[in-house]
């Protein structure tokens, strides 16, 4: 693999662990994606995977205006940073209601929504919004097979699109099928994987609009499906991880094409045995939740994890002797979504050098709201 890209010039004075953003790459691959879906007004990509106003913002700049979050802080960066249509995918309970609420006061110019899958939490949101003089707009979050959320398409589904059609302080904005389970390695597999949920997905939005219920749209899938919904002309996708792109995604989907935007820049910091390398990527700056590998090293084809613990991450390598302790090791993470969360700063690279540094705005779970 070519990392000539990835590397810094002025890699000695850069501090390690960091996540280090390039943007050019960035922006070619916001280019890819409306090159898929045609238009950039398909496109509603998951903020969850950057967190960063700054990358909303050139979204919205090429025209990308409406983006998916999962939390009330992504939401809210994502207005500042001038989304003017957020959806924030998550059923909301509790405390969050009211939250979602003093969001949809302060930026009255953006339009927010929600999903749910629950009559109850469906009457909450009526009786709320209807407290606070306002509207909320709800997708029904159907399960298309992943059975992490949702409803399945049936008559259940249908009563509960038609309580939100007919509540006085809800409106329904469409349908929500995230596929996140199809994860075949090839196009065409995951094309004839995906064919079942969009079957039920389009016969349900069929039966809505026979029975005079509006659907405003249909927001589905992550990157692994992208190419399949982006061949959906009246569908919205909601892909996250391209943007940035990882390890996992390049290599369980090579038909993709997106390229890594994001690498961790770490350092040998012990050496201890022949074969061994320590280096400062514990767990506290690569996402762990996954086995390893947890980040591919381009220099070091041959790293094999052995130890990973919170500051700490020591490999074994049988070329251990071409890295003294100090040097700067380049990784892509396996998983990007985790590890940005887990940087309050980004490096910002163009043409070899940091020009600047972004804080992750969105990490925190509490903006204003
Ligand atoms: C509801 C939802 N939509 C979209 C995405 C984006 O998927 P991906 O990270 O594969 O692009 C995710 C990712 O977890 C998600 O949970």
């Amino acid at each position: 693999m070519n990392y000539d890209w990835m590397r810094l010039e002025d890699e000695a004075t850069a501090p390690s662990p960091a996540l280090l953003i390039y943007p050019d790459r960035v922006e070619e691959n916001l280019r890819r994606m409306i090159a898929l879906v045609g238009s950039p007004t398909r496109l509603r990509p998951h903020i969850k995977t950057h967190k960063l106003p700054q990358i909303v913002a050139r979204q919205v700049a090429l025209g990308v205006t409406r983006c998916k979050a999962a939390t009330i802080a992504e939401a809210e960066m994502a207005a500042r940073a001038g989304a003017t249509d957020i959806l924030v995918a998550a059923q909301l309970v509790g405390p969050n209601v009211g939250r979602l609420l003093a969001l949809i006061r302060a930026f009255p110019s953006v339009a927010f929504s929600t999903l749910a899958d629950d009559p109850g939490v469906v009457a909450t949101l009526d009786r709320e919004a209807r407290a606070a003089a306002a509207t909320i707009e709800v997708l029904i979050d159907l399960d298309v097979g992943m059975s992490r959320t949702g409803i399945a398409p049936g008559p259940a589904a249908l009563d509960l699109y038609r309580t939100i059609a007919t509540s006085a302080g809800l409106r329904a904005g469409g349908l929500h099928a995230y596929d996140g389970h199809l994860r075949q390695n090839t196009l065409p597999d995951r094309l004839a994987a995906a064919a079942d949920g969009i079957a039920k997905t389009d016969a349900f939005r069929a039966e809505l609009l026979r029975l005079g219920l509006p659907v405003p749209r249909v927001v589905a899938g992550g990157t692994p499906t992208f190419p399949v919904h982006a061949r959906r002309p009246d569908v919205e996708c909601s892909p996250g991880t391209c943007v940035l792109s990882d390890a996992s995604y390049a290599t369980q989907f090579p038909d993709l094409g997106f390229l890594h935007a994001a690498v961790l820049l770490t350092r040998v910091i012990s050496r201890p045995g022949t074969n061994r390398l320590c280096l400062d990527l514990g767990h506290k700056s690569v996402a762990s939740e996954m086995p390893h590998p947890r980040a591919i090293f381009p220099a070091i084809p041959d790293a094999r994890a052995v130890v990973h613990s919170e500051e700490h991450l020591a490999i074994e390598t049988a070329r251990a002797a071409d890295f003294p302790v100090g040097t700067a090791v380049y990784a892509l993470p396996w998983h990007i979504c985790p590890t940005v969360a887990l940087h309050d700063r980004v490096q910002v690279v163009r043409n070899g050098r940091r020009v600047d540094e972004w804080q992750v705005t969105a990490r925190v779970r509490k903006l204003s709201f």
